[in-house]
């Protein structure tokens, strides 16, 4: 797919962006709601209908105020205040960015940012967010609806060692299954048989990914 082509000085305010969300997130101590909000946006994509997704409609109150969303209207809020000072970036760009830019100020690894997004006021229905109550079947089917897979279920669920308290998704051995966070990250540095690429894709994608796992284990 082609990529967004985006002019010189977007790419400036894109950087100027990164700085203030940088400085914001350490600031506020708000990572998890950071990157929690990037996904919300995004997770509504829809592949077959090419409707939802990372587009800025989370903003519409209609949409921030479905059940999945509870709480992020704080975050969006954090986001008015570096799009008052990068007034050229969308917000679409800006909370994706908010998302990349939270891995990294956690000690993940920096993110090729791709911008170049476009806003929509359209807000998706209710009920395209996976729902925490429902098992597996119920997850495949909104990660698969998205064009995802089980291990992009499992890499991106990675996101909750960000938190102290949720559970996060494993799969082993062709089982989807829940554990909590600190399961999890055990699961990952001491079972046998993964190689490399299987901790590459089970945590959130990072390209080192003890650089996540390491300072969490020292404080479990
Ligand atoms: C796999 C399906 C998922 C389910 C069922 C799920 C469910 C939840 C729930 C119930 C919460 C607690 C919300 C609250 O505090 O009220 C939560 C928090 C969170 N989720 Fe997920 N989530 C999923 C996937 C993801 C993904 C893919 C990401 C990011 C890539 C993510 C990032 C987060 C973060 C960072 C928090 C903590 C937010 C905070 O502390 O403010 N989640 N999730």
């Amino acid at each position: 797919m082609a990529l967004p082509v985006v002019d010189t000085e977007y790419l400036k305010e894109i950087d100027k962006a990164r700085r203030h969300l940088r400085a914001l997130i350490a600031y506020k101590n708000c990572a998890p709601i950071m990157l929690r909000l990037a996904w919300h946006d995004a997770g509504t994509y829809d592949a077959r209908t090419k409707t939802g997704g990372p587009t800025g409609s989370i903003r519409n109150e209609e949409e921030y105020s479905h059940g999945a969303n509870a709480g992020l209207k704080i975050a969006l809020d954090f986001c008015e205040d570096v799009k008052s000072k990068c007034p050229r970036i969308t917000y679409a760009d800006l909370y994706q960015l908010a998302g990349v830019v939270a891995v990294e100020v956690t000690g993940g690894p920096t993110i090729d940012f791709v911008p170049g997004r476009k806003d929509s006021r359209v807000s998706p229905n209710e009920g395209r967010l996976p729902d925490a109550n429902q098992g597996p079947p119920h997850l495949r089917d909104i990660f698969y609806r998205m064009g995802l897979s089980d291990k992009d279920i499992v890499a991106l669920s990675g996101a909750h060692t960000l938190v102290i308290s949720i559970s996060a998704w494993i799969y082993i051995q062709g089982q989807l299954g829940m554990c909590n966070h600190t399961c999890y990250i055990f699961i990952l540095v001491s079972r046998e048989g993964h190689t490399r690429k299987d901790l590459d894709l089970m945590v959130l994608g990072l390209r080192n990914p003890l650089s996540l796992i390491i300072p969490i284990l020292s404080s479990c």
